[in-house]
């Protein structure tokens, strides 16, 4: 940690000011909790899993270390030395580019109304693990009694027990924008980080004791190394790994625009980067241990109830419960740390959104909370809360994942790399206080390695979406809540990037002052940057 961390004080966000984390360990625990999410918990495991188990640890590893890392730090330098949004920091970088900032706050507004309503889903469930409420068929009750879901089509018929958690879940997300970024963002992980680490290991400790579980970790962890010589396993590790850190759609511009100037980004990046990994093999112990007990109640081998996404969590996990001696808690404890691990992610993409609002627009905070957080609830309510909601949160949580993230994260690495030429500038940007030290190695990773291994995943994305129709879903459905949604945010993007920026934001590169290496003068809280009057985009008072 950089001499000056202990000394950043918390600055209150005031009317007009972007306003910032009050040191690098909340900054840190922030990243952390908009990396660990639904994806390591329900995600990963299956996909490790699936993909040469305990062999799986290869490719995963090199992903992380070749290119997830690199490019969390090429994102971290973008919005800590632009002090801007996504749209900010990229116009900074090059006024033409600013449009890829506007595609990625586009994504995060897409993805914050879907995943809200996971979430909500979540909390209900973990009302429902006190009484397993689910009775003696989980998956009888989830599509029927709970999600009321009917034909696939779109309907306004709407489930008040979703629609009453949704709101309730947006009521949250309010306050907690509304009150800014070191106080409400910081905050909120502050407290529930801790706690998502306490209650997961706790569920871990206890899914470890119960009968079957040494089988459920074999079959996780037993390795097939055959499966290391196959395309698709390294391009699972890729997706898995860009998608687990929340690098590539603007979180990360977002997050590390609001960290004091002097502070380490390139150890924050691998204190981040490790934790989250670390997480997800918690997670893959725990949710095995589980799934091996369910497969030996059942008298079934551990493949055949091994499961990801919404049917380990709502279907699987609920049998479990219903079986295990103290059931209720392990539901308690795995909706809790759903919720929990949602709400920290869930509010690192509405803060692309909003800070991009406020930096344009040059409104207050609440403005600009109130201006997003109100229309994505409604949006959010009126897809989800439907009896038709399962269906479109299912088409559009796997074309914006695929044709969204991987596609915005890939075009803006290449036009950074290799259209701005950004790299060296970045990379001495993050020297300047980071270590280890950054140099040829890391360009090679984030101008090579990352975008062909992200490009695998396309491929082989785009190889199977077009051989079979996802899930086989009507193609009505596809087109509209897939690839033409996927394909409108980008040109929505440019379109915004088109609107003026208020007179006298700063733009022709990063922001006077952002220069770490500027000398601290009079007092640590002292601002060194011109400012001029408040809200004007210019890095104001957040922290130095
Ligand atoms: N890293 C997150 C996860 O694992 C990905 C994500 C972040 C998704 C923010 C949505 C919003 O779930």
């Amino acid at each position: 940690m950089s001499a000056t961390a202990g000394r950043a004080t918390a600055q209150p966000d005031q009317e007009g000011r972007r306003g910032g984390f009050s040191s690098r360990r909340v900054f840190i625990l922030a990243a952390i909790g908009s990396a660990v999410g639904l994806g390591n918990i329900w995600r990963f495991p299956y996909v490790a899993y699936e993909n040469g188990g305990g062999a799986f640890v290869v490719p995963y590893l090199v992903a992380l270390l070749t290119a997830g890392i690199p490019f969390l730090l090429l994102d971290y330098a973008i919005g800590h030395r632009n002090r801007g949004s996504a749209p900010l920091s990229f116009a900074r970088l090059r006024r033409g580019a600013e449009g890829l900032g506007w595609w990625q706050v586009g994504i995060c507004f897409v993805i914050a109304i879907y995943y809200a309503a996971v979430i909500a889903w979540a909390l209900r469930y973990t009302f429902f693990s006190l009484d397993e409420a689910w009775g003696a068929d989980p998956e009888g009750f989830f599509f029927g009694e709970f999600l009321q879901a009917g034909d696939v089509e779109v309907t306004a018929d709407v489930v008040p027990g979703v629609l009453v958690p949704l709101a309730l879940v947006w009521l949250a997300v309010l306050a907690i924008m509304v009150l800014g970024v070191q106080r409400g963002i910081g905050a909120t992980s502050v407290i529930f980080i801790p706690v998502l680490v306490l209650a997961f290991a706790a569920l871990v400790v206890q899914a470890l004791f119960l009968p079957g579980a040494a089988d459920g970790l074999d079959a996780l962890f037993t390795p097939d190394w055959s499966a290391l010589t196959s395309a698709p396993v390294w391009a699972a590790a890729f997706g898995q790994i860009f998608f687990s850190l929340s690098i590539g759609f603007g979180i990360m511009i977002t997050y590390a625009s609001y960290v004091g100037r002097r502070e380490d980004m390139v150890g924050s990046g691998l204190v981040v980067g490790f934790s989250n990994s670390g997480f997800e093999l918690l997670a893959g112990i725990g949710v095995f241990a589980a799934l091996g007990f369910m497969a030996q109640a059942g008298g079934v081998a551990v493949g055949e109830v091994a499961s990801g996404g919404i049917g380990l969590a709502f279907i699987a996990f609920p049998t479990i419960i219903s079986e295990a001696p103290a059931g209720a808690l392990i539901g308690v404890l795995f909706f809790a740390s759903l919720v929990i691990a949602g709400i920290t992610s869930l509010v690192s993409v509405i803060e692309v959104v909003i800070s991009a609002v406020r930096d344009k627009l040059d409104t207050s905070r609440r403005a600009a909370t109130v201006a997003v957080v109100v229309p994505a609830a409604l949006l959010s309510l009126a897809l989800f809360s439907t009896t038709s909601g399962i269906y479109v949160l299912d088409v559009v949580d796997h074309f914006v994942n695929q044709y969204g993230i991987l596609v915005v994260a890939l075009v803006s690495m290449l036009v950074v790399a290799w259209a701005l030429r950004a790299l060296t500038g970045l990379g001495e940007h993050l020297n300047v206080h980071g270590r280890p030290r950054v140099g040829t190695g890391w360009r090679v990773l984030t101008s090579v390695v990352a975008p062909v291994g992200l490009a695998l995943v396309l491929v082989f994305a785009l190889r199977d979406d077009l051989r079979a129709p996802y899930e086989d879903y009507p193609s009505w459905l596809l087109l509209v809540f897939g690839w033409l949604l996927a394909a409108v945010l980008p040109l929505v993007g440019f379109l915004l990037a088109r609107l003026p920026w208020r007179a006298g934001t700063h733009l022709d590169g990063p922001p006077p002052g952002s220069d770490p290496a500027a000398p601290l003068d009079v007092t640590a809280t002292a601002d060194p940057t011109p400012r001029d009057r408040p809200g004007s985009g210019h890095d104001e008072g957040g922290l130095r």
